[in-house]
């Protein structure tokens, strides 16, 4: 299996295409993010390319469907602080990104005015009998995602859970990790530790006290890896962040079962990850190119050197 740098490309050019006019639905209701932002996006868009290209293969013999799950999906467009770019989100990615459609599609967002314009603008790329968008917080809505798919089919979600801090309590994690996914997390390895203040707030993101010994930003996101491989064997991160001492840095967590088959992702994501953090200041600007309109840029991502491309050969014809 390759990863379809042709398909992608020609996915995103439509996509950013329709991101003008979804951009204005609803004008003005963005969610605000720094320059930083986009990379996770693309991560994203790349492992929904093997996701939905290998679950859908093991339908219907170990799952009766392949759901999306994103429990903090903002109002599907993005607006990058700095420049004033606005960029499509995860929502409008996952909608029309993915080889064969998602079953169904589940999002969360708690502020009205983003669910409202994140509803809207889903409804202009996708049936609206294919996705549910739940305007509340994603702390009780997980209770309704859990009732209304997971506990009744046999199926595979992709989780894609980009806090901003503390949003997600780890009850609401365990409701979902109870049933067999993938997860992607955006972990605040940089703001969390200015968190430290507040103990009622963390032990509910960890569901305990474990993160009490914790004293550096990596050593809370170790603790947090440690919890999530409680429910999947393998958890591996990639660290998104800035040159300068004491800049800005976030974690991108997968998780996932260890399968029969030798997890032909992982391999995907071990991948990005060596790019991106070998060469993370290229990163950051390539998947903003990509984002705001040059889908060409996506190539840099999978290939681009000679030790990218054996490392693509190697890794990606499975
Ligand atoms: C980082 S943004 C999401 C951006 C989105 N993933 C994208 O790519 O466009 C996080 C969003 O989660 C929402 N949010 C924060 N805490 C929440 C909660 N507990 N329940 C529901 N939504 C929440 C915020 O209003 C914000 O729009």
């Amino acid at each position: 299996m390759t990863i379809e740098k042709p398909w992608l490309e020609g996915k995103l050019d439509s996509l950013l295409k329709e991101a003008e006019e979804l951009s204005n639905l609803h004008e003005g209701v963005y969610y605000e993010v720094g320059a930083w932002a986009p990379l996770k996006l693309i991560v994203l868009l790349l492992y929904l390319d093997v996701y939905t290209k290998i679950i859908p293969k093991q339908i219907p013999k170990h799952f009766d469907s392949m759901v999306y799950v994103d429990l903090l999906a903002g109002s599907g467009i993005n607006r990058i602080r700095d420049t004033g770019h606005r960029i499509i989100g995860s929502p409008l990615i996952a909608a029309t990104a993915s080889h064969r459609p998602f079953t169904k599609l589940f999002f969360v967002e708690g502020i009205p005015e983003r669910s409202k314009a994140l509803e809207d603008r889903l409804k202009t790329v996708i049936d609206k009998n294919r996705f549910e968008v739940y305007h509340e917080n994603c702390n009780a809505a997980v209770d309704k995602i859990v009732e209304a798919h997971l506990k009744k089919r046999r199926s595979h979600h992709l989780a894609f859970i980009d806090c901003q801090g503390l949003d997600v309590d780890w009850a609401t994690m365990e409701k979902i990790l109870k049933y067999p996914g993938d997860l992607i997390f955006t972990f605040q390895t940089a703001l969390i530790v200015r968190t430290r203040d507040y103990p009622d707030r963390l032990n509910k993101f960890y569901g305990d006290d474990s993160w009490k010994t914790a004293k550096s930003g990596d050593d809370f996101l170790r603790c947090y890896e440690d919890k999530l491989r409680e429910y999947r064997d393998i958890v591996i991160n990639i660290r998104i962040k800035e040159k300068r001492r004491g800049g800005f840095y976030y974690h991108l967590i997968f998780a996932t079962r260890k399968t029969k088959g030798g997890n032909p992702w992982l391999q995907a994501v071990d991948l990005i990850k060596n790019r991106i953090e070998n060469h993370t200041g290229d990163a950051v600007k390539y998947a903003f190119d990509v984002l705001s309109g040059d889908a060409t840029k996506l190539d840099w991502f999978v290939s681009g050197g000679d030790e990218q491309d054996n490392l693509q050969r190697s890794l990606f014809d499975f």
